[in-house]
């Protein structure tokens, strides 16, 4: 009888995750009424940001093909084998601290409070625009596709911040050489599905994110998103987590650090967000750009992430995006042995 309870609880815990999956309602704008200036999407693109911690905008010029160029080219590093992806990895001894491949390099805090590591997930990360100090493969061309889209989405991001007051006069930041941080994701195909997630909940440490909608291929061919997996995002403690579609791919995404957070003493919320795992032997690639705040230029904030340690001082206190960058590396990253 246990047994056939246990086998109901299971069937039904199944069917209610399956059932459970909340749509967020992705507020898109088109790139030409951006640029124009026009009022009502101005007003809607920081409605969104604030609101819900995300946004997206439709219709980049070149976006697509270029997007689609990086997949391919993704594809066939990923195809590499994984001693050839290894010699990428930083040499840490040399003082080479992130750029290039990383494996399982993140934990990250389930709600029962146990640390886990996230074992499929591969990035391949390197400066927007290209600087000496990035890493590149000699296989194959990743730098031209990666830093062509890489590109296109660094711009745009800035673009957007400086809408939103992320940079500027509101908070004094203009962006720093070596500031934009492009981050090739893939996740690995696992049959087991023991983490339900490819990428834990957390909030991206810096000042603001651009990411490109995910795809999915299962034995090679191109599908589309599985409806459990994907991009969620929640907009407070309080609400449960809502997946962004990833239906449009001529989409660009975009959401708030929390970096971004403390500049603006909360008028601007950090996006927490986590990856769903597909079921079964799927895998998925994206691109995120990340954004740097000024290193070394205090902030005075008096936001409710000042409780947090890593800002290493008391509300109202000073504190760099240097500080914050380190600890996070130090909360987050897992140690080498
Ligand atoms: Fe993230």
């Amino acid at each position: 009888m246990f047994r056939i309870l246990f086998i109901t609880l299971l069937l039904g815990t199944n069917f209610i995750n399956a059932e459970e999956v909340k749509m967020l309602e992705l507020d898109i704008v088109s790139y030409e009424k951006l640029i124009q200036g026009d009022c009502d999407t101005l007003q809607l693109l920081d409605k969104a940001l604030h609101e819900k911690g995300v946004v997206g905008v439709r219709g980049v010029p070149g976006y697509r093909e270029k997007y689609e160029q990086f997949i391919k080219t993704a594809r066939e590093f990923s195809s590499l084998s994984e001693e050839v992806k290894e010699s990428y990895k930083p040499n840490r001894a040399l003082g080479e601290t992130f750029l290039g491949y990383e494996v399982g390099k993140e934990k990250f805090r389930l709600p029962s409070g146990e640390w886990i590591v996230d074992d499929l997930k591969t990035s391949y990360y390197a400066l927007i625009p290209d600087n000496i100090r990035n890493k590149w493969p000699l296989e194959i061309n990743l730098k031209e596709p990666f830093e062509s889209l890489g590109e296109l989405m660094a711009d745009m991001g800035e673009l957007i911040m400086h809408k939103i007051g992320l940079l500027g006069s509101t908070t004094g930041f203009e962006l720093e050489e070596d500031s934009r941080i492009g981050r090739l994701l893939y996740y690995r195909k696992s049959d087991s599905n023991d983490n339900p997630y490819w990428c834990g909940a957390h909030f991206d440490h810096g000042l603001f994110t651009v990411i490109l909608p995910a795809v999915y291929f299962i034995d090679g061919e191109q599908i589309s998103e599985p409806s459990e997996a994907g991009l969620f995002v929640r907009t407070s403690k309080d609400e449960p987590f809502k997946k962004v579609p990833s239906v449009d791919l001529d989409v660009m995404v975009f959401q708030v650090g929390e970096f971004g957070q403390l500049a603006t003493n909360d008028s601007i919320r950090a996006t927490e967000h986590r990856v769903h795992k597909a079921r079964g032997a799927v895998e998925r690639y994206t691109l995120a750009v990340f954004y740097s705040a000024p290193m070394d230029i205090p902030i005075y904030s008096n936001s409710l992430l000042t409780n947090d340690t890593r800002y290493g001082a008391q509300s109202g206190e000073p504190c760099t995006f240097r500080n914050w960058h380190e600890a996070s590396f130090q909360r987050y990253l897992v140690k080498e042995d």
